[in-house]
């Protein structure tokens, strides 16, 4: 195949793109898009800041441009994120206790529930683990207690019973303390029928990362019944030492049966969160690089 889309449909899994709205008018960026990718996420648009800035005011349009884009294209979508906590509008993070337990419900059923039916997956959770396996302190932690978590699965499942669910972190890339501990608690969650379906492996990388228990750590999670897709690839670096490290990672989701996916931070250099970095596949002219070469070969079995 020669696409990107197109190879990684052969074995039944898409090849993905974060995308952003603004950039659907700049006709290099969407003629990428179209032409390579059949799955999209929205950067920051379906975030807690942008579809919730006024308790109880939902503002969907710019998720719905994104949804709309890739419904009539037969490209998925993936949810992200439900509840984080960074990019929290400030009136959420004024809040206490049961008030925020209460806005955190009634904004899973508002996003999941207003785009149930068109989400592939949800990022139910994002980043909730520090790099020891501990939680992360943040206001939901400390104002709701270790159940926050479980709360947030189960409003998902009922706000949108059609999307699988995942759970999505970074620096889970092999077997760590931080990996295991969400190793264990999806097994917790699934003795105790708290509904969770993947986990999303981030997969923030350099050209230099150890990926040395990277596809050990997929299976160990497919192992357990659920899927894994990586959500949020992109690699530090250039040339051969950076498409290599795609190739790897590629090689790695498609020897998992249950790794349903890849998903790229961006598509262009151009256009990343990691500015002075060149860490996507195709440089800022839009021309395919090294990595994109490695990964397409990759998908084809090559
Ligand atoms: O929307 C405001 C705009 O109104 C304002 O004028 C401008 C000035 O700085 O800022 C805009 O907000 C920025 C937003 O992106 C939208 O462009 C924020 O400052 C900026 O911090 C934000 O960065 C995003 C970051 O998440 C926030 O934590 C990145 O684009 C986005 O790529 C990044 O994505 C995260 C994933 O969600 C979770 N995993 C890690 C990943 C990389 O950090």
């Amino acid at each position: 195949a020669e696409t990107l889309g197109d190879a990684a449909a052969q074995s039944g899994r898409y090849f993905g793109a974060a995308v952003v709205p603004e950039l659907l008018n700049d006709t290099n960026y969407v003629t990428t898009l179209d032409r390579e990718f059949n799955a999209i996420v929205a950067e920051n648009v379906m975030k807690w800041d942008a579809t919730e800035p006024s308790r109880g005011q939902f503002n969907f349009s710019a998720g719905d441009q994104l949804v709309e884009h890739a419904r009539s294209r037969g490209m998925l979508v993936r949810g992200h994120t439900l509840v984080w906590h960074a990019q929290q509008p400030g009136w959420v993070q004024g809040l206490s206790g049961n008030d925020l337990r209460q806005a955190m419900i009634d904004h899973i059923n508002g996003v999941a529930g207003h785009w149930s039916g068109d989400i592939y997956a949800w990022d139910v959770v994002n980043e909730a683990f520090e790099w020891d396996g501990t939680r992360r302190q943040s206001n939901l932690q400390q104002q709701l207690g270790q159940g926050w978590i479980e709360e947030a699965f189960h409003a998902a499942r009922a706000a949108d019973p059609n999307a699988k669910l995942c759970y999505n972190d970074y620096s889970i890339d092999g077997i760590n303390l931080k990996s295991t501990a969400i190793y264990n608690m999806v097994i917790d969650f699934q003795a105790r029928g708290v509904p969770i379906d993947c986990v999303g492996i981030q997969s923030h990388l350099s050209w230099d990362s150890d990926l040395s228990s990277y596809q050990a750590n997929l299976q160990r999670f497919a192992d357990l019944g659920i899927d894994v897709e990586i959500t949020e690839l992109d690699v530090g670096g250039s040339g051969s030492a950076q498409a290599a490290v795609y190739q790897q990672v590629t090689e790695a989701c498609l020897a998992v049966a249950r790794c349903t996916g890849i998903t790229t931070w961006g598509i262009t250099d151009q256009h990343t969160w990691r500015p002075n970095d060149t860490p996507l596949l195709f440089d800022a002219n839009y021309q395919k690089k090294p990595a994109y070469h490695a990964v397409l070969a990759a998908l084809n079995g090559a």
